[in-house]
């Protein structure tokens, strides 16, 4: 009797168990790679060089075309840290994601120079 009831019960208990566990882990999102890179210090001098090499190509208007919008007007001056951290890993629209391109220093370095030369100009 004992030896029958065991047999169900655990394999329920155990199920039980572990869909309580994967309900815990799926209510807690991992923390964005972003939150990370706001941690670090930039380096604007750095940041500069990376975002020539990466970034003026869409970002800087060349003749009459620009194909990203312009950093130095808002919205775009006033976004947070964190918020453009996030569109330069995961990109956004036609802007391709730097995820695999650029470390986290870097991207803190671009950062702090997107929002040292262009914020409020
Ligand atoms: C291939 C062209 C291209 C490149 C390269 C590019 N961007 Fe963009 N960027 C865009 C476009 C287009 C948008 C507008 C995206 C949208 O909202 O649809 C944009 C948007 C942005 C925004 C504003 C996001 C917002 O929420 O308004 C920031 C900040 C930005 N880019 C920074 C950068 C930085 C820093 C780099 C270099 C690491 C970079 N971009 C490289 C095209 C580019």
């Amino acid at each position: 009797m004992i030896k029958s009831l065991s047999r169900t019960a655990l394999p329920v208990l155990l199920a039980a168990t572990f869909t309580m566990v994967a309900a815990a882990c799926g209510s807690e999102a991992p923390p964005h790679r972003a939150e990370g890179v706001v941690g670090l210090t930039g380096d604007q001098v750095a940041g500069k060089t990376l975002f020539e090499d990466n970034c003026a190509g869409c970002h800087v208007q060349v003749g009459e075309k620009m194909l990203g919008p312009d950093l130095s007007k808002p919205p775009r001056s006033d976004l947070s840290a964190l918020t453009m951290a996030t569109v330069i890993i995961d990109g956004q629209g036609t802007m391709n994601a730097f995820a695999a391109d650029l470390t986290d220093q870097q991207i803190a370095d671009v950062v702090a120079y997107v929002k040292g030369e262009f914020a409020g100009k």
